[in-house]
């Protein structure tokens, strides 16, 4: 691998890697999931579940992928030569490709959101209608349901990807991220700010920050270890892509915490965003979970703010911002593969992963509208994929890399990665490699069994 595929500067490293993990799952799905599963005691189970479960799992994609220096599969291949544990990154890499067909599409209705506030459109008619809640409900089924508008901006969200991902890692991923996550950072500091000075806000906070422990039943634990997986992006192969474009010095546990800690500030500051601002406009009884909270309740928020389209707007680019540096996560986790194991160029394997997306994700997207009378188990082809990435694939994934960094890898592989070959001591390694090898396998297989009961 030549050295132009490795990030360039430690604080690169972690904006891309942050990048990845901070999207629509942190800043759409925790606060819903909050909402849901008792508020603040869900928070709380969530930052156990990143320190005690996520941080040891991410560290053995790491090391996977940066001893590996490979793709997904090809790190296995490497690390194992002729034996299947291939496989599991095969499935992963699978995985990731059926959440991109998905993730493609929502990321497509945040920017429409965006377009639609910066034209205004978003608010037309809000003076003269007189359930503003069902206006904006109704607006929001009109755009998602629609069968052309969404498609225009997915390929819009899949031409950024592709204008992005042909730049390579060091000019593409790692210096967008650059400029992205920093401005991704200062908007939510700047709603985190409007959102504290409204009148109700310590009603909204106490929701969110005061636990009431006895909310705490083993459906909230699951939950809160499913968002925890998805949102710092486990199980999908792309922190072993990742890990194999970290050059040798890169300290793997620190970073493991710097993204797993930055995951959870963004988390946090979308909480002290979202509740202090629903409670203060009384709108805590709308619905607030599913797309309803973004694209239907908070638009009714901003309506009552002066200058409802500035905040519009730039909420709705926080949103596609943190969206698009996932999706450039995911689609590398495929072009990886492509480049390493067809020896494709960087060129043919970004458009030979992403522009058949300009089918799949119009299938996604058309199955909530036209299409939505074809359904498999009951379940659109979007739910579909939603349900068995989330539920199913993802949970199988992260077990077989557990298994195998715990039980299987090449002795001293783990410790090597961690502690950089001997160069210092981790004090908390008899930890990692503890959850790694008991502790996690059990727990997803928990998940996976709990989620057909
Ligand atoms: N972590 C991203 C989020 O929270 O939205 C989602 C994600 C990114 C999932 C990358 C999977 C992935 F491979």
């Amino acid at each position: 691998m030549s050295n132009n595929n490795l990030f360039k500067t430690k604080i690169g490293l972690i904006a891309a890697t942050v990048g990845s993990a901070v999207g629509l799952g942190s800043v759409w799905r925790f606060p819903s999931e909050v909402q849901t599963n008792g508020g603040a005691a869900f928070l709380i189970v969530y930052i156990a579940c990143v320190f005690l479960l996520g941080i040891p799992v991410m560290l053995a994609e790491f090391s996977l992928g940066r001893a590996g220096r490979s793709d997904a599969v090809g790190s296995f291949r490497n690390l194992a030569p002729g034996k299947m544990w291939w496989l599991g990154g095969a499935l992963a890499i699978l995985t990731s490709y059926l959440i991109l067909c998905y993730y493609m599409v929502v990321a497509g209705w945040t920017f429409e959101y965006m377009w639609e506030s910066i034209t205004g459109n978003l608010y037309a008619g809000i003076d003269a209608a007189a359930d503003k809640s069902a206006m904006f409900g109704t607006k929001m089924q009109q755009y998602i349901t629609h069968d052309t508008n969404p498609l225009i901006h997915t390929f819009i969200i899949i031409g950024i990807n592709i204008a992005i991902l042909l730049f390579g890692v060091q000019k593409g991923i790692e210096r967008l991220s650059n400029i992205m996550m920093p401005l991704l950072f200062v908007i939510l500091l700047g709603f985190c700010v409007v959102s504290l000075t409204l009148p109700k806000a310590n009603e909204g906070l106490a929701f969110f920050l005061n636990p009431d422990f006895s909310a705490i039943t083993p459906s909230v634990v699951i939950r809160a270890l499913g968002q925890a997986f998805f949102s710092l992006s486990l199980g999908m192969g792309v922190l072993i892509t990742y890990g194999s474009y970290f050059p040798r010095d890169t300290r793997l546990i620190k970073t493991s915490v710097s993204v797993s800690t930055s995951v959870i500030f963004v988390a946090v500051m979308m909480g002290v965003i979202i509740f202090p601002a629903v409670t203060s406009f009384g709108l805590q009884d709308a619905t607030l979970n599913g797309p309803t909270l973004v694209f239907a309740t908070l638009p009714q928020v901003f309506a009552q703010l002066p200058a409802p389209q500035l905040w519009s707007t730039l909420f709705f680019l926080l949103l596609t911002l943190a969206a698009v540096t996932s999706t450039i996560s995911i689609a590398e986790v495929s072009i990886a593969f492509m480049q390493e194991f067809f020896k494709l160029s960087r060129k043919a394997a970004c458009l030979v992963v992403l522009l058949p997306l300009l089918v799949f994700s119009t299938v996604c997207s058309l199955s909530l509208g036209s299409l939505s009378d074809f359904t498999v188990f009951g379940l659109t082809i979007f739910d579909l994929l939603d349900y068995t990435t989330a539920n199913i694939l993802l949970p199988v994934c992260s077990i077989l890399l557990c298994v195998y960094v715990g039980w299987f890898a090449p002795k001293k592989f783990l410790k090597n990665e961690l502690t950089n070959n001997g160069e210092f001591k981790s004090s908390t390694f008899r930890f990692i490699v503890f959850v790694i090898r008991y502790i996690a396998p059990v727990l997803i297989t928990g998940i996976i069994v709990y989620s057909f009961l």
